[in-house]
């Protein structure tokens, strides 16, 4: 699959290695391609990964990877131009910038506004509910795999999704329709809260148990 990386930082950095890896095209959509930091993602990801601008990297995907700062992310998307048409894995979640809440919820989300943004684009919320250490290693104790809950409105994108998630080690959980992005993104919050608030740290992940 071809897979463009919008936001090549812990999350898009971690995830875009992790799908290189697995033999996936990969191409991070940077500001600044020449760094040293994105030289050594590159390093990292192996053969399968390239730079380029946000545009390029947009161009590239049939499936687009959203991992954004949430301030930046309405400029991001405006940069990386017409996604009408493409899987929009939206990994962001719209944090005050404090860390104290959400910038929005109840009545919408961050994946509603990106799907408003984004016009046209198969918007999958996914990747958001859990740390990027856990996207490097989704594997606890004796292999149990973290939940990886996702939320859409197309179901052919949310398949591709769910296939994304399931190769890199999750269990992918259908959440239901975009629109429940309300859910996924304060369950973020709560995440955020028990692994820094209450110092339990980034080895936490939440699990779907099933009698
Ligand atoms: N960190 C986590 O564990 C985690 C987990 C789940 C979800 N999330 C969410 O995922 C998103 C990304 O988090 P992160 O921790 O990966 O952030 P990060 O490490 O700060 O990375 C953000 C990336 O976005 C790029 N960027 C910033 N403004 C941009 C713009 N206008 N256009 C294009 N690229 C831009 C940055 O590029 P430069 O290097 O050029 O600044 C950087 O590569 C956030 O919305 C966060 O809430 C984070």
């Amino acid at each position: 699959m071809q897979i463009g990386i919008i936001g090549a930082g812990n999350v898009g950095g971690t995830l875009g290695r992790a799908w290189a890896q697995k033999g996936h095209e990969v191409m991070f959509g940077v500001r600044q391609p020449k760094t040293g930091k994105v030289q050594t993602l590159l390093e990292q990801a192996g053969g399968g990964a390239k730079a380029g601008t946000v545009a390029e990297a947009a161009a590239f995907g049939s499936v687009v990877t959203l991992a954004t700062p949430w301030p930046a992310t309405r400029e991001a998307l405006r940069t990386a131009g017409d996604l009408a048409g493409k899987v929009l894995l939206d990994c962001t979640n719209p944090l005050k910038a404090d860390f104290s809440g959400l910038e929005v919820g109840h009545t919408t989300s961050g994946a509603e506004q990106v799907a408003l943004w984004a016009k046209g684009a198969r918007v999958v919320k996914i990747f958001n509910s859990t740390g990027f250490e856990n996207m490097a290693n989704p594997k606890y104790g004796k292999g149990a795999a973290v939940t990886m809950f996702f939320a859409g409105d197309d179901a052919a994108a949310k398949g591709i999704a769910a296939q994304l998630a399931r190769e890199i080690g999750f269990e992918p959980v259908d959440a239901g329709p975009l629109g429940n992005a309300r859910l996924l993104e304060p369950l973020a919050m709560l995440w955020i809260h028990l692994a820094f608030a209450q110092k339990q740290g980034t080895g936490i992940a939440f699990k779907l148990l099933r009698r």
